[in-house]
């Protein structure tokens, strides 16, 4: 099997993604079409433009970076698609020119950078690119050591008539690390998706956004701006300058 790297997710998972992945949340788009207040923004990692083309119809002209072909391919095939710009690269380096005044990374997509290094230089780059004004948006899961028993879980994510489809998933409490696989099996056989994430607990991302010249200015526990408490399963978390 070949070596897990930034493609590794999304070129597996591009043709059924919007299969599994389809919906959004409108409050979504309208928190963060106000929070882009009339100007550009940058999202990270924008997969097939789940959220970004919808953004895009509320009249925010959205840039794109992200390192799956195959996820670029499907978010270019759809109505809309080809007028996102996307830089093919690795996210966490903020490849692209330019101020925004919104950038953002949702669907715990921050937590793809596998180590803490690679997490505080993302936080760094893109305190690069913001406007003087500009906030930083992160959508991450609250990390629930719950879900784990022997630091293992399996989870039945769908079945239907000839379809199951599970997540196994392995936990590694000293590096944050979450190995997944989501098998998906069909009467013609076993489908493999793997996915690795670094997780970040909340406390540690304002640390990061701390030592890339950031403050924590809101956090919500989802997007219709309700108070993040002990029982929020997401975090979302607006950061401005210091
Ligand atoms: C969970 S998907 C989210 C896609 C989209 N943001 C959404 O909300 O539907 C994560 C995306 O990030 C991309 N990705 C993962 N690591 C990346 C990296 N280091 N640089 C650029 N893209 C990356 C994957 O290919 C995938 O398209």
């Amino acid at each position: 099997m070949e070596a897990y790297n930034e493609t590794t997710y999304g070129d597996h998972i591009a043709h059924i993604y919007d299969d599994w992945y389809e919906s959004y949340d409108p409050t979504a788009i309208e928190t963060l079409a106000e929070l882009a207040r009339g100007g550009p923004a940058l999202e990270l990692g924008i997969g097939t433009g789940r959220i970004a083309l919808p953004l895009q119809d509320k009249g925010v002209m959205v840039h794109g970076i992200e390192a799956s072909e195959k996820m670029i391919a499907r978010l270019q095939a759809k109505p809309g698609g080809y007028r996102i710009p996307v830089t093919l690269g690795d996210f966490g380096a903020v490849p692209v020119r330019g101020e925004f005044p919104l950038i953002y990374v949702v669907f715990n997509t921050l937590f793809a950078l596998l180590t803490q290094e690679e997490q505080i230089q993302c936080f760094q780059n893109v305190a690069g690119h913001l406007t003087p004004e500009g906030v930083f948006v992160t959508e991450t899961f609250m990390p629930d050591m719950k879900r784990f028993q022997r630091d293992q879980n399996i989870n039945l994510a769908a079945m239907d008539d000839g379809y199951l489809r599970i997540d196994v998933t392995q936990h590694d409490p000293v590096q944050q690390l979450i190995y997944s696989q989501h098998v998906a099996w069909t009467e013609s056989g076993a489908r493999f998706y793997p996915v690795r994430l670094r997780y970040i607990w909340p406390s540690e991302l304002d640390l990061m956004a701390r030592l890339a010249g950031l403050h924590l200015a809101q956090r919500w526990g989802d997007w219709d701006k309700r108070p993040f408490t002990s029982d929020s399963g997401k975090l979302i978390s607006v950061f401005s300058r210091a």
